[in-house]
């Protein structure tokens, strides 16, 4: 049986339900790109709120850190892992945590007992020695020697302020080497595999501690490393999760895993990691910002290593290798299976675009290290800007030569180029997404009926997703997962006419933008606007967050026609419309 099922088996007959992963692209939380810990979806809940499930759950929760994308290609390092946790809410304590977590380990996942030490928390300004968990073990059979006291590795909380409690870590010896019978935590040959967090405080962004409402067990262990210690072998990727994902790319490639293994392990990580995300509801796309950036490295990343293993990086070798992956985890992320050909096209039609410009891109880099001994700030940005190198790569290019890139250069002078697009931008909204002439700002007015007319025929899952206005058209992309029926085309257009036809009155307000946001506003990054904001509403009918400018009544607008209606990326569709 497979880990996963083991951990979840076991919690369940100790009274715990399992939840259901959150997507990897937290839901309520802006302020992290991606969930990093399986704590983190359930932090309201360790905080007091009550869980619609119960004081007992269990899960496996996807994860992704980028913070080390670099280190990826060493033996353990992935920017996708998934982590088994348990928890209770003001339920169990110690006790029982410790107990279980020995019980798994060695009945059912058949450890032995001399292979286990641990760790736990050696007391620190209030919050005292763990003598609790430290007897416990004992109880258990774990020897003095092998329970080391520790106090900074010993205090969990996730990164400045939250839930947080002394924990207990629990080591398994992987090594042939004779275990040493006194326990060093330094010592590399012990590896940590679970680590068992007993929240019962609250920091808070002053560094202030207080006791939470309840006292909870949070419970945290990789799957990627626990499965490698089972299975006995040293290299992560030599386990039953990446080895045929491996075999795969030796196959496409022609070319062994010895002598290669550092681009093999980069293409099967970071592929599975961008169908993770791009499989997630969240429904990111390739970009130059946040989790769309993140995906866009890691599939130009990809692409790059595929290219140094002579893959012909225009076959399918990708889609392969995706498919192999969606097929390994789709019956544990239903996610996967609804959104395989979502999964498919992103990587697809990244390629397409990485593959215009990596040619060229790197013709300029050979350029320009031969000129130069290393790479200025300038030159790399130019090379993300024109080529689309994210920074990484250039680094990562510039070491296998021995050279070096200025990356506070590249930093500035991206921050520049951001800082312009941030006014350029900040302009569009300010002058209505285009000049401020009269028929522009009679498109204005008709894109915003347009959305309106839309949320009616197609649904109210439709969301604008972007617009243009010249003088000549508007064009207006929205969320959408099908193609318009002529029925749905008339039925838009007829409608917009018929709210022209009503001479409704187009009037703003000031208001605070969080009440903008209650009063059902609509808008399109809330993050780019101001605290205060102007809200057009067009009669009844519509209610936008907008810079304006619009006409004073839809009765200048004319005649609304759509004439062309058209997809525009997964998942989005466009329309152009004209006034007549
Ligand atoms: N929150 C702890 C960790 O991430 C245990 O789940 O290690």
């Amino acid at each position: 049986m497979n880990l996963k099922d083991i951990y979840i088996n076991f919690f369940v007959s100790k009274g715990h339900k399992q939840i259901p992963s959150a997507p990897v692209v937290p839901e309520n939380d802006p302020s992290v790109l991606f969930n990093t810990a399986g704590m983190q979806p359930l932090i309201p809940y360790l905080m007091g709120q009550l869980h619609p499930y119960g004081t007992r759950l269990c899960d496996y929760q996807k994860c992704v850190r980028t913070n080390d994308l670099e280190e990826v290609g060493d033996t353990t390092h992935h920017t996708f892992f998934e982590m088994l946790g348990n928890w209770s809410l003001g339920d169990y304590f110690k006790e029982e945590s410790i107990a279980w977590s020995f019980e798994l380990l060695t009945k059912h996942m058949h450890i032995p007992v001399e292979r286990l030490a641990v760790t736990v928390f050696a007391g620190k300004d209030d919050i005292p020695f763990d003598e609790e968990s430290y007897n416990k073990w004992l109880s258990l059979g774990i020897s003095k020697e092998r329970i080391a006291k520790t106090i900074e590795d010993n205090f969990w909380i996730a990164g400045e302020s939250g839930p947080c409690g002394p924990d207990t870590e629990i080591f398994y010896f992987r090594s042939e080497e004779e275990i040493p019978k006194v326990f060093d935590p330094e010592d590399s040959r012990w590896v940590e595999i679970w680590n068992n967090v007993f929240m019962q405080y609250h920091k808070d962004n002053e560094g202030n501690v207080s006791a939470l409402p309840k006292k909870n067990v949070d419970t945290g262990m990789g799957v990627e490393r626990t499965t490698a210690i089972l299975e006995g072998v040293n290299d992560n990727y030599l386990s039953s999760i990446w080895k045929d994902v491996i075999a795969l790319i030796s196959q496409i490639s022609g070319l062994p895993y010895e002598g290669n293994e550092r681009s093999m392990r980069i293409i099967a990580d970071h592929l599975r990691t961008s169908v993770f995300i791009s499989a997630d509801p969240a429904g990111i796309k390739p970009s130059n910002t946040d989790q769309g950036y993140i995906l866009r490295r890691l599939i130009r990343r990809a692409i790059r290593h595929a290219k140094t293993l002579n893959i012909d990086i225009n076959s399918d070798w990708d889609l392969k290798i995706a498919e192999l992956i969606l097929s390994k985890y789709e019956n544990y992320y239903k996610e996967l299976a609804d959104n395989r050909a979502v999964v498919l096209e992103v990587l697809k039609n990244e390629k397409i675009k990485f593959n215009r410009t990596l040619e060229k891109g790197l013709r300029e880099f050979e350029k320009a290290t031969r000129v130069r001994n290393d790479i200025d700030g300038e030159t790399a940005f130019h090379l993300f800007d024109t080529y689309g190198f994210p920074l990484e790569l250039t680094i990562e290019l510039a070491h296998e030569k021995g050279l070096q890139v200025d990356e506070k250069g590249f930093a500035s002078r991206f921050k520049e180029h951001q800082e312009k697009s941030r006014t350029a931008s900040a302009g569009k909204f300010k002058g209505g997404l285009a000049g401020n002439g009269e028929i522009e700002t009679k498109y204005h007015t008709a894109t915003h009926l347009l959305n309106a007319a839309l949320k009616i025929v197609v649904g109210p899952d439709v969301h604008q997703k972007g617009s243009n206005i010249t003088e000549e058209r508007m064009r207006f992309d929205f969320s959408c997962d099908h193609k318009l029926t002529d029925e749905e085309k008339k039925q838009t257009e007829d409608l917009v006419n018929k709210w022209i036809a009503l001479g409704l009155d187009v009037t703003c307000e000031k208001m605070n933008k969080e009440d903008a946001i209650n009063s059902g506003a609509e808008c399109m990054f809330i993050e780019k606007y101001p605290d205060i904001v102007t809200v057009y509403s067009i009669g009844e009918v519509s209610k936008e967050l907008c810079g304006g400018p619009h006409v004073k009544n839809t009765k200048e607008l004319g005649h609304f026609v759509i004439k062309k209606e058209e997809a525009s990326s997964a998942g989005v569709r466009r329309i152009k419309g004209v006034l007549e």
